[in-house]
């Protein structure tokens, strides 16, 4: 029977945090899970859950996940836990995981999550910040992997936002050698040490392309993805955004210039008629909420591989 195997690293901050063949091992189990071909338990462990900013998914399929294990989780609210009134990270960390088994955080900056994991005794999760959201993009790969058997033949198109999202997906994709192309407006380009690292993984092969250009992006891609153009904590430059993004939504027209059996991914939530139209969401094509179903699986992979 398949059995989930302990990750090299005892951290999740990053889709590089796990090698290639330990993500198809992710992917394996979670697929066994879903198919309830597997039965494994963490009984009585304890998934700490802190959440600095919103989340329906991530909160949800964390908890759901836990449960199928037959752990419990804690969820931390930063305005009713001493986090909210700043608390030290190193003190938060060097509790809460003398009490739980796990941690899944969700902060802003990438540093404070990396501070977490440093004085954490525990296991630290990356349930998003401003640079990446790896657990995320597991789900993506797995939803992709159910439509393409070879990741070498997928061409996928994020339009939009430079974003935690893009970021994670180009990571991934360098890992797997998928063709990555993001068309996003002048100015809003993914983080840069992100598209160096994933060049250097690429090594010569010319498959991540930054472009300002949706149409041409989207020409024979297998997967078009979008994410919302103004990120939590990006408020204050939403109406900004709203503008500079004219012509960044995946709709009808932009569908048509894509592949003509392309699926259609969007993290959510979505802002319908901005980023992506109501129409694209409930089309045939779509796989969004496979996609948010596959969190779920993915992470109680990702569980049971990080505390086995
Ligand atoms: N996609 C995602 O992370 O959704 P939530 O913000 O609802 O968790
Ligand atoms: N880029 C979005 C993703 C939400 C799941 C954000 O950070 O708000």
């Amino acid at each position: 029977m398949l059995n989930p195997i302990k990750l090299e690293k005892k951290h999740f901050l990053s889709s590089l945090d796990t090698s290639f063949d330990e993500f198809l091992h992710i992917l394996e189990i979670a697929k066994n899970f879903k198919n309830k071909d597997l039965n494994f338990k963490l009984q009585d462990k304890v998934l700490g859950l802190i959440f600095d900013k919103s989340s329906t998914r991530t909160r949800v399929s964390f908890h759901v996940a836990m449960s199928r294990l037959g752990g419990t989780t804690v969820d931390l609210n930063p305005t009713t836990s001493q986090i909210g009134r700043g608390e030290p990270i190193k003190d938060t960390a060097r509790v809460l995981s003398r009490y739980c088994d796990v941690l899944a955080i969700r902060t802003f900056k990438q540093t404070d999550i990396e501070e977490y994991s440093k004085w954490s005794s525990k296991p630290v999760i990356n349930a998003l910040t401003d640079l990446e959201h790896p657990c995320q993009a597991l789900a993506d790969f797995m939803t992709i992997k159910e439509e393409f058997s070879d990741y070498k033949k997928v061409v996928l198109t994020f339009i939009g936002d430079g974003n935690n999202v893009a970021n994670s997906l180009i990571l991934y994709g360098a890992l797997l050698g998928v063709e990555v192309r993001i068309a996003c407006p002048k100015g809003y380009e993914p983080n840069d040490l992100v598209i160096n690292r994933a060049k250097n993984i690429y090594k010569n092969k010319n498959l991540l392309k930054i472009t300002h250009d949706p149409i041409s992006a989207v020409q024979g891609a297998n997967v078009l993805y979008t994410d919302v153009w103004s990120s939590m904590g990006e408020e204050n430059q939403k109406e900004n955004k709203d503008k500079n993004f004219l012509g960044f939504t995946i709709d009808p027209n932009l569908v048509r210039n894509a592949d003509k059996n392309a699926i259609i991914l969007h993290c959510l939530p979505a802002y319908r008629t901005k980023e992506i139209t109501d129409e694209v969401i409930e089309s045939k094509n779509s796989r969004i909420f496979e996609q948010a179903e596959n969190r779920m699986h993915v992470q109680q992979a990702l569980l049971a591989c990080l505390l086995s």
